[in-house]
């Protein structure tokens, strides 16, 4: 029998990229590689990269920088580079470092056994098409390993939305929506795996168009037996439908936890960015939403320092978090995107975009702590994930997707135990059984 070649594979990014990384690993395991965790004794090494700020994208070169001795002193390991760079920068990545041998985008992974024997014969592989057919229907047939209680589930992918600062419908293509059917097969695997929590992916994933509405299929899988959670991530405001949001009221099994950011609470800016909802329709929107689920934790992403963004704009931002009061909030400094529109237009002084920035965030943390002490006390379901590092100690997951520490737990990974919170740290909560 011949030794498994191994692969190692470095995640940046978003959950997309996590799930697409489990992918790759279970198309090359095919080609008899098995994972590893250790850069130094892989066969092939893996990265999976992320565009979305500038930082982000040049994180990558530094990594390969730091893999090029590796490479240097064992000319058989081979390098490539797979995601949302690999798509924006292509060829271009050679060029820059030549130690890497194959460049694969989104679209593409389900070629990657043939990449990589092409690899191995010495040449290098590019692909970044965008083939008619399906990736997900060839990366079948993989063996039924135990997966960990929570699972992602990609049901669509790319966006057609094309807001001025963001690379994603550029590196992740037209929206594309996988059949319900498929998705549901996909669920029904996952649970015979050990799966009891799925959250479904898209960049745009309350626009799903598969056969059903985004609402429907939850309400489908939610009748597959085993599988107790669904979640859902990331959608936009405006295709945030009366059907999802009633789904939300009368789905026991979809949690009440979701992410829809809003990226600024300045009207001008908003139509800036080509977002196509006001401040005042997004507020009106979570009013629904709350009157559907009125317990369900909101969380968010802004851009601060966008292109022309005055401090008008920018107190607009402030007094939208205060309306909101996000149970978690994402904040980043506008990063300019080439080959994006508003990368043409004159940026903020960086020095009043941290400023602002800083603000944003010391407010959305002090409401964050503010949630997390409010928690003490409360029963909560968690979704027991792994064990703690004290003896008796289980971690997991609550419905609002609070990171929480069971003391003294009885509960087997995989179990959902009921618990009272008795204390809130700076990330998690503590808890007791009730
Ligand atoms: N599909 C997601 C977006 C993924 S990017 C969605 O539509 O929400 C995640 C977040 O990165 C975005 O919500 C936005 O807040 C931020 N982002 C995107 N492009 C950016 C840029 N050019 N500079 C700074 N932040 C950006
Ligand atoms: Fe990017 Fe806007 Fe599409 Fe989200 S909705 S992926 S921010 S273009
Ligand atoms: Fe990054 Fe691509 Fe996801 S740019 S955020 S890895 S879709």
């Amino acid at each position: 029998m011949t030794q498994p070649k191994k692969l190692f594979i470095k995640t940046y990014g978003c959950q997309m990229n996590v799930y697409d990384s489990e992918r790759m690993a279970e198309s090359l395991g095919g080609q008899g590689y098995v994972t590893t965790d250790k850069a130094d004794d892989a066969d092939m090494i893996l990265l999976n990269t992320c565009h979305i700020r500038e930082k982000a994208a040049e994180k990558v070169y530094s990594e390969l920088g730091r893999l090029k001795p590796l490479k240097d002193a064992r000319p058989d390991l081979k390098i490539g580079v797979a995601g949302c760079v690999a798509q924006a920068e292509g060829e271009e990545i050679m060029r820059r470092q030549p130690a890497v041998d194959l460049v694969v985008g989104p679209q593409s992974y389900h070629r990657l056994p043939e990449m990589e024997a092409k690899v191995r014969s010495g040449q290098s592989a590019l692909d970044t098409d965008f083939p008619a057919e399906d990736k997900f229907d060839h990366l079948k047939g993989r063996p039924k390993m135990k997966r960990a209680p929570a699972a992602f589930l990609t049901v669509q992918e790319g966006c057609d939305k094309f807001c001025a600062f963001c690379v994603v419908p550029y590196t992740r293509g037209a929206e594309v929506s996988r059949p319900a059917e498929k998705v549901l097969e996909e669920a029904r695997d996952l649970v015979e795996r050990g799966v009891r929590e799925v959250t479904l992916l898209g960049q745009n994933v309350n626009a799903y168009h598969g056969g059903m509405t985004l609402a429907e299929l939850i309400r489908a899988l939610a009748k597959v037996d085993g599988l107790e959670r669904i979640r859902y991530t990331t959608s936009h405001p405006n295709d945030m439908g009366d059907d999802l949001i009633a789904a939300h009221g009368e789905v026991p099994e979809l949690m009440p936890y979701l992410h829809l950011p809003v990226q600024s609470g300045s009207d001008h800016i908003l139509k800036r960015m080509n977002r196509s909802h006001t401040a005042e329709s997004y507020l009106k929107l979570l009013e629904r939403i709350r009157e559907a689920r009125p317990d369900i934790l909101l969380s968010g992403d802004f851009i601060v320092g966008f292109p022309e963004e005055t401090d008008a704009d920018f107190e607009a931002t402030m007094e939208l978090v205060r309306q909101v009061r996000y149970g978690y909030a994402y904040s980043f400094k506008y990063s300019t995107r080439p080959g994006t529109p508003a990368a043409e237009r004159p940026l903020v002084d960086p020095a009043v975009a941290d400023e602002r920035l800083q603000r944003l965030q010391g407010l959305i943390t002090s409401h964050q702590r503010e949630i997390q002490q409010s928690m003490v006390g409360r029963e909560v379901s968690v979704l027991v994930e792994k064990k703690g590092r004290l003896p008796g100690q289980m971690l997991g997951k609550s419905e609002y997707l609070h990171a929480v520490h069971i003391e003294n737990s009885t509960a087997a990974i995989g179990d959902i135990q009921r618990v009272r919170v008795t204390e809130a740290k700076t990330n998690s909560l503590a808890a007791v059984l009730v």
